[in-house]
């Protein structure tokens, strides 16, 4: 079991077959060394991909993809859910609609931020149905960049996210992948 799954266990709480929180560590108090942990981590799982930005989502993603890219020695960008009110003529944006939340956001990008040029991660503390991860790699792909691959703090193994990525041939690498929730229990896949 690695760091992320004994916090989960220690602090997340299953609030339903479909829903775990982990407001205390990850998306309202943030705990600033686990978050410089998962960077070493996925920094180190992905030193050979000849990555040269790493992309998030706001808000939640900021936290481990900071570190991340600080390990890996590379920019970080924030997709924006709120499109700039500024006229800009760079910005990229796709819909994207979320399952979970059921709600929709235009997920935005400056061009100017991700080039022809970059070999990009795509980072996010949540894996569902793939939606965000689908969005972002549409924009990577809109400034005619690569994806190198997904990296996910906690993959949700029984929604259909990962199946989805890897069928486009993305690689998606989770550090917990649960597979089963309900009240009070939380089940990893153990690799
Ligand atoms: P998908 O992108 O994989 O399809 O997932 P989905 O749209 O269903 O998820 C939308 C939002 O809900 C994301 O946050 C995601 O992190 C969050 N989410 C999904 N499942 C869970 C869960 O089991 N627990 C928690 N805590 N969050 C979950 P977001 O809207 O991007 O918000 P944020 O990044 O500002 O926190």
């Amino acid at each position: 079991m690695n760091k992320l799954e004994a916090r989960i266990l220690e602090d997340g709480v299953a609030e339903s077959a479909n829903i775990l929180k982990v407001d205390s560590f990850i998306n309202h108090q943030v705990d600033p060394k686990l978050m410089s942990e998962i960077g070493e981590e996925f920094a180190n799982h992905f030193k050979d991909y000849g990555i040269t930005k790493v992309v998030t989502i706001e808000s939640s993603g900021i936290a481990p993809a900071l570190m991340t890219a600080e390990k890996l020695g590379v920019p970080l960008v924030i997709l924006k859910k709120q499109p700039s009110k500024i006229l800009n003529q760079n910005l990229l944006q796709t819909e994207v609609t979320s399952f979970t939340k059921g709600n929709s956001y235009e997920l935005t990008l400056n061009g100017k931020y991700v080039t022809e040029d970059d070999h990009v991660l795509i980072l996010d503390d949540f894996l569902a149905d793939g939606e965000a991860a689908t969005g972002a790699i549409r924009l990577v792909r809109m400034a005619h960049a690569t994806v190198a691959a997904i990296a996910i703090l906690i993959e949700k193994s029984f929604q259909p996210g990962r199946g989805k990525l890897n069928e486009q041939g993305f690689e998606v690498y989770s550090l917990a992948r649960v597979k089963e929730l309900s009240e009070g229990v939380i089940k990893f896949i153990e690799e």
